[in-house]
């Protein structure tokens, strides 16, 4: 049967009405149409479609749409606003960290995340926080290079 449950996304509450096996990936993306959070693996594995779950990143792929009742959910869509970039996006401009550009929101919301919790990471922090995170194009270096210089 259907299932109702609220949550809050980027700010908003919303409700949704799905399966409560339905993956958190696809509620954002077909039910509540913000498309910014990618599908590659569908397993876990490649990270493009983290999100924030109470600050924290999750792989929404993989989280049913069931466990985040009444939590706190942040896309990519919800990490900036109109008028300012985050600070992490600008950096991403500034170095040209995409090239395909697919795993790129996924590669954001984990270093936003990382930046929360440590506002200062050395690069090998970086790295080991960031390993979760697969770039089939390499950009690796550009990324680490940006979230330094949204640290600093
Ligand atoms: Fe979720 Fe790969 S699509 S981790």
């Amino acid at each position: 049967g259907k299932y109702v449950i609220s949550f809050e996304l980027n700010g908003s509450k919303v409700e949704v009405d799905v399966e409560p096996d339905t993956p958190l990936l696809w509620v954002v993306r077909d039910t509540l149409g913000l498309t910014g959070t990618k599908f590659g693996c569908g397993m876990g594995l490649c990270g493009a479609c983290t999100v924030h779950l109470n600050g924290q990143p999750i792989r929404s792929c993989s989280m049913p749409i069931s466990a985040i009742s009444e939590q706190s959910i942040t896309t990519i869509e919800g990490i900036g606003s109109d008028s300012a970039l985050h600070p992490v996006q600008q950096a991403w401009i500034e170095e040209s960290v995409p090239q395909c550009g697919y795993c790129q929101s996924g590669q954001i919301m984990s270093a936003t995340a990382l930046l929360q919790q440590n506002p200062t990471p050395s690069l090998q922090e970086i790295k080991y926080f960031m390993a979760g995170n697969i770039c089939r194009c390499g950009t690796y270096p550009k990324i680490q290079k940006a979230i330094l210089k949204a640290a600093a």
